[in-house]
């Protein structure tokens, strides 16, 4: 049974408290790590202690809070901070988790390029900003990567890993293992790619089923239907899509595949012939092909 902070021998600094800064936080806190939180604006800090208050004690309520610790101890991990270098010091991943905006990212990059240590991780939560964009010309850019979650990180495991040409491979490996250890499935891209896997996919998805409801008015007889719920019901609502691109490309979603969203596929697994098995109708990628594909995708 872990007990707060026993776990990690250093701690994590999420820098950025918003959406996903927030989200990340609860993760980390529920494996037992120490969370630091910073970010340019202390009122962000202050609110997001609060609002992370409030949705832990309701995890928990609810039975939904992860990992063994109680909603109490997970948030004794949690700290603000005012000063970055103090929020750096002693971790053993910086998770940046700042606007998508590459000089705010670059300018904040070669901030923690000046304090970071030799064995700290660097790691950017950007959605699709090119690594080599990202750290280039930083001194510390072999301990440099992306983790791209999807939204929000603590509902939703899939984050893909996406290294700088210069990104040591001990570094892609160590945040693998923190990624699996925090219970988030990652993949790994071997190179960067303009989009990454999962903003491609997503936007494949959209696009074809878009393109599927203007051409086919598919009813819920037709199989890609519920598929199609998955992807136009929260694009319909505005909410948020990503979900979908989670469904299509995460490497373990036959795993994730409700049972009776397998039921409807009438068959004893419910995968075989499904978009989730690698054999898909839609001509879209699977999962077999994105393990050894042209992308270069890794589990
Ligand atoms: P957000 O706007 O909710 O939060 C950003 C936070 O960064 C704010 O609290 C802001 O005060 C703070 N900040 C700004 N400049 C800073 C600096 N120099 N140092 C420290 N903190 C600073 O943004 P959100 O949605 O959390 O996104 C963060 C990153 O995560 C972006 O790169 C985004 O592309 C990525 N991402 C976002 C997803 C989403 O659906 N929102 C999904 C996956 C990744």
């Amino acid at each position: 049974m872990a007990s707060p902070g026993s776990s990690a021998p250093g701690g994590v600094a999420v820098v950025g408290s918003g959406l996903i800064g927030r989200s990340w936080a609860m993760l980390f806190a529920s494996a037992g790590f120490r969370v630091k939180l910073f970010d340019i604006e202390p009122r962000q800090v202050t609110d997001a202690l609060v609002s992370l208050r409030k949705e832990m004690k309701m995890l928990e309520l609810s039975g939904y809070l992860k990992g063994e610790l109680g909603a109490e101890e997970q948030l004794s991990l949690i700290s603000g901070c005012s000063d970055l270098r103090e929020a750096v010091e002693g971790a053993l991943h910086v998770q940046e988790c700042v606007p998508e905006n590459l000089e705010l990212k670059r300018k904040l990059f070669a901030q923690l390029d000046k304090i970071a240590d030799d064995h700290v991780i660097l790691s950017s939560s950007s959605s699709c900003l090119l690594p080599s964009k990202l750290f280039a010309g930083l001194a510390h850019v072999k301990q440099c990567l992306v983790a791209h979650p999807v939204n929000p990180p603590y509902y939703v495991p899939l984050v893909e890993l996406v290294p700088h040409p210069e990104t040591a491979p001990a570094t892609v490996d160590r945040t693998y293992a923190l990624m699996r250890r925090v219970g988030q499935s990652p993949v790994r891209l071997l190179r960067e790619i303009d989009g990454f896997a999962l903003n491609r996919l997503q936007y494949a998805v959209i696009a074809e089923a878009w393109r599927l409801v203007e051409m086919a008015s598919p009813s819920s007889r037709w199989p890609p239907a519920w598929h199609l719920g998955i992807v136009v019901q929260p694009l319909i609502s505005g909410a948020e899509v990503k979900m979908a691109a989670c469904f299509s490309s995460s490497l373990s979603c036959e795993q994730r595949v409700p049972p009776k969203v397998a039921a409807r596929w009438g068959n004893s697994s419910g995968l075989k012939g499904s978009p989730f098995s690698g054999h898909r109708e839609s001509g879209a990628p699977g999962p077999d092909l994105l393990r050894g594909g042209r992308c270069g995708v890794s589990g």
